[in-house]
């Protein structure tokens, strides 16, 4: 066996030989980068263990991205400086040190959101910030954009953002995120961001 075994492309490919755990993709510091930021990726055994050693990428859209074409990649991969043409989902596949001819599962994919192509929406949290235990608080996100996707983030954490599709208000457009407040991650920072339909991974600044 080779390296030629390894299928860069994300589509269907034949069983692997190894584990069928899928890995797992991480991204830090966050899976939403600035236009002209870095970001560093991972290819992990499964979330939160191990990181493989060696590993492959893959981007489900095919778009052209040189830097990693049949690159293997040794820890991790730095990333960047970020353009719109990096925003999408990845995959990775990593090889096992028993058997570094051998490779794993193709991961769940992981979505690379590039940041700061269109201008900021603005965030209001109704009634107000300070919520009650057990009351619902709706987080509205809205822009003099018509966006049709709206993505709520909250500040230093590794969720994937929520999505609420954008409904048109006022000219622009509007999302309400309606959270109950017993959820204990609730308290902290959100950010939102939206973006349009043609590039769904290419959003506006936070
Ligand atoms: C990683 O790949 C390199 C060749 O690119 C190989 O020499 C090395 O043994 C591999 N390491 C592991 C742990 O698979
Ligand atoms: C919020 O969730 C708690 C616990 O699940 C529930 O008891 C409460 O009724 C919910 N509040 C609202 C406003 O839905
Ligand atoms: C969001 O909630 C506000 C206040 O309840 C309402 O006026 C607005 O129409 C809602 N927007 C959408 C898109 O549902």
């Amino acid at each position: 066996m080779s390296f030629m075994v390894v299928s860069l492309a994300c589509g269907a490919s034949p069983s692997p030989p190894g584990g069928q755990d899928k890995p797992f993709l991480s991204a830090w510091p966050s899976a939403v980068v600035p236009q002209g930021g870095h970001v560093t990726l991972w290819c992990h055994y499964r979330r939160g263990f191990n990181n493989f050693t060696n590993f492959t990428l893959c981007k489900d859209d095919r778009s052209h991205v040189p830097t990693f074409h049949g690159r293997i990649f040794q820890e991790s991969f730095l990333m960047g400086p970020v353009t719109q043409a990096h925003a999408g989902t990845y995959r990775c596949r990593g090889s096992y040190p028993h058997s570094p001819t051998e490779w794993s599962a193709l991961s769940e994919p992981l979505a690379i959101r590039v940041t700061g192509v269109h201008k900021k929406p603005s965030l209001l949290a109704l009634p107000g910030p300070l919520v009650k235990s057990g009351e619902m608080v709706t987080l509205q996100c809205s822009s003099d954009t018509v966006f049709e996707h709206f993505f709520l983030q909250s500040e230093g954490t590794f969720e994937e953002p929520l999505h609420l599709v954008g409904e048109l208000h006022g000219g622009g457009s509007q999302a309400n995120y309606s959270i109950n407040s017993t959820m204990s991650t609730l308290p902290g920072t959100y950010r939102c961001y939206g973006s349009v339909t043609h590039s769904p991974y290419v959003v506006s600044s936070p």
